[in-house]
């Protein structure tokens, strides 16, 4: 169906109840929504926002649409969790209902100061002329999780920038805020700029954060950024980046730049290479909150801007990623699936065993939604991996090629494809002795974390509901060891 402007524009104060019911009865009978991913009740989820740790809780939030699975007039919807991984239905949070967020709540991020969880965000306003303007908000949320005030703190667009200007990161450096806006400058450049604040309410322009990854992409989208020690992280989803080999072949990318921190007195981020987060299809607009403890934890909105999925035929579109544990280990960072997820795994089921030239499947080992961690050590020959969600006639093939030392995700066979124009493999260059894959798979959706975090692979699948076999096989020979918990 094709959605027209007034039906993306509609408001939730615009339907009727029944409606909605409809459109959630509807979303709660597809066979693709998933078990234990944060998801929406109805209607579309993209970036995460605002994602934070206040008042004895994590705090997520998410850009929504609620009235159907397109892009239109965006919410901020709540949810909140005391370990990550079993998720609070909080709400919706912030609603599109004032002058200078008239035309969307647009992403952003959070911050505790004074006590409340400041959320700032872009206020996405049209004209007449359907021109677009920026507000850039801050919304403050108290102890209560009431939201207690809703202001615009920067009025407009810098001179130098385009229409695309917005997803403030809020940060505090040396008991200075600053935020990072994602911009496209006049010249057509993706780029990121800045202003400073000393009390969140009156904000100074101070210029672009001076990077050495330029004439990257149009507009960089959703920046985040983060110390570690001596080094600092600033991610970024670029958009406009040409396909390198088997770098960049996602309709747009997210990745990240490690350097020195960036010098907030001259905007100056002296950093080493652009690196791609994740190696499968599905993930952009990732943000990063720290742990009372003292981890970095990512969530990504697992889905891509202009690709339209097939969950869309039931009402509903896509979810957030698992949360990962990010460490830097040289210049790379490393992403571990968040230690609280093994709260998911009830019973174990163990094997171990040899591959010489074959397939081989293990009864029980099987599922649509399962954690699985696979060793395979001792190897020789010319591949070796596993086909996940095998039935009849589709599986999705995740395997190591030792010839051409790369890891490889197929899911040409998944079943159901979307963005095909983009291709159904994807893959990046791989050296290693052992391979240890943890896996975690979700009713519509396989995320693969690699040697601990070295690579990730994520992606959506939409498969027959009995594609619940697994297949183990080695050209050539290999040893495996399997730990599984089944979460069905
Ligand atoms: C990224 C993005 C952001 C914007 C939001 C709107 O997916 O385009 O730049 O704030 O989505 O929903």
């Amino acid at each position: 169906m094709e959605w027209t402007r007034a039906q993306r524009y509609q408001k939730l104060d615009e339907t009727t109840l029944p409606i909605i019911e409809n459109l959630k009865t509807k979303v709660k009978a597809c066979t693709y929504r998933q078990k234990f991913h944060v998801q929406p009740n109805t209607g579309l989820l993209n970036d995460p926002n605002g994602f934070s740790y206040f008042n004895g809780e994590y705090h997520l939030f998410y850009q929504w649409f609620p009235l159907g699975p397109v892009h239109g007039v965006k919410y901020w919807y709540h949810v909140s969790s005391k370990n990550l991984v079993e998720w609070k239905d909080c709400g919706v949070a912030l609603t599109p209902n004032a002058q200078f967020n008239s035309h969307g709540v647009f992403s952003g991020s959070g911050l505790v100061h004074n006590e409340q969880l400041n959320l700032m965000y872009t206020g996405n306003v049209r004209d007449e002329n359907w021109t677009r303007n920026s507000y850039h908000c801050l919304a403050t949320m108290d102890k209560n999780g009431e939201i207690t005030s809703n202001q615009a703190v920067i009025h407009g667009i810098p001179k130098g920038y385009t229409e695309h200007f917005r997803d403030p990161k809020l940060l505090k450096v040396n008991d200075v805020f600053y935020c990072l806006i994602g911009a496209e400058n006049s010249e057509n450049q993706g780029t990121i700029v800045y202003y400073r604040s000393a009390d969140l309410t009156n904000w100074e322009f101070q210029g672009e954060i001076q990077t050495q990854f330029t004439d990257s992409g149009f507009m960089w989208e959703c920046p985040d950024y983060f110390e570690v020690g001596d080094k600092a992280i600033l991610i970024l989803s670029p958009q406009g980046i040409a396909a390198q080999g088997d770098e960049f072949n996602n309709i747009f990318q997210s990745g990240y730049l490690v350097g020195q921190p960036i010098d907030f007195e001259t905007g100056t981020f002296q950093h080493g290479k652009f690196t791609e987060l994740d190696r499968g299809f599905e993930f952009y607009a990732p943000q990063t909150m720290t742990t009372p403890d003292g981890r970095h934890v990512l969530i990504a909105w697992m889905g891509l801007p202009g690709i339209e999925t097939i969950s869309a035929e039931n009402g509903w579109a896509h979810c957030t990623t698992l949360p990962r544990e990010l460490t830097l280990v040289g210049e790379k960072l490393m992403q571990k699936p968040l230690t609280e997820l093994q709260l998911l795994r009830k019973e174990k089921i163990e094997f171990t065993t040899k591959l010489n030239q074959e397939v081989k499947s293990i009864p029980q080992v099987a599922g649509s939604a399962f954690e699985m961690i696979t060793t395979f050590s001792a190897f020789s020959g010319t591949s070796l991996g596993i086909k996940l969600r095998k039935g009849a006639t589709t599986e999705t093939v995740f395997q190591y090629d030792l010839l051409q030392q790369k890891l490889i995700l197929d899911r040409s066979h998944s079943g159901r494809l979307m963005g095909e124009e983009y291709g159904n493999t994807r893959a990046c260059k791989f050296t290693a002795e052992v391979l240890k894959l943890q896996i975690f798979a979700d009713e519509s959706s396989l995320e693969i974390f690699v040697n601990d975090g070295e690579e990730v692979f994520t992606t959506r699948i939409f498969t027959d509901l009995d594609s619940t076999a697994i297949q183990f096989f080695a050209e050539g020979t290999a040893v495996l060891q399997t730990e599984f918990w089944p979460y069905d």
